[in-house]
């Protein structure tokens, strides 16, 4: 996959309160083009897999617990840089912290429901991507 792809997830309690349509137009507007996208509810299990690098951390049951509660939307994202553009977009993962006008500030409600979830590396990015789409569901 080339690198000016990233991943990204609106969390359950961004899906929750109907904020997934002025995420997905932040997206958009930011430059950024849907290469797939997909509406899903994760198992605990596969909250546990998903996030397997967190594995062993405080809060990492809570996390998966969370991630399974409620829908998800699973983006694979296109733009040059778009790993690095994209957590600009979000902002820092602690809402508390994040810079005013980022998808975070406006639509997280606490450092675990911080609204979004961006790829770090491209390492990671493949992976996330592998983990919900197939070939045939990128565009
Ligand atoms: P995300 O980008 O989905 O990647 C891992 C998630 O773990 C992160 O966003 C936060 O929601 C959550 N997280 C990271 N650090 C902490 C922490 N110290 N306490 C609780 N949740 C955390």
């Amino acid at each position: 996959m080339p690198l000016g792809y990233t991943f990204a997830l609106i969390k359950p309690s961004a899906c929750r309160k109907n904020h997934v349509g002025p995420i997905l137009a932040m997206i958009n507007q930011a430059g950024f083009r849907i290469s797939a996208i997909r509406s899903t509810k994760l198992t605990k299990q596969e909250a546990e897999t998903f996030y397997e690098m967190h594995r062993g951390k405080e809060f990492y049951d809570s996390l998966c617990e969370f991630m399974s509660s409620g829908p998800i939307i699973a983006l694979l994202l296109e733009k040059d840089n778009a790993i690095e553009d994209f957590r600009k977009l979000i902002g820092n993962t602690n809402p508390d912290m994040a810079e005013e006008g980022t998808i975070r500030k406006m639509f997280a409600e606490s450092l675990q429901k911080n609204a979004v979830h961006g790829s770090d590396s491209v390492e990671n990015m493949k992976r996330e991507a592998d983990f919900f789409f197939n070939q045939r569901e990128r565009y």
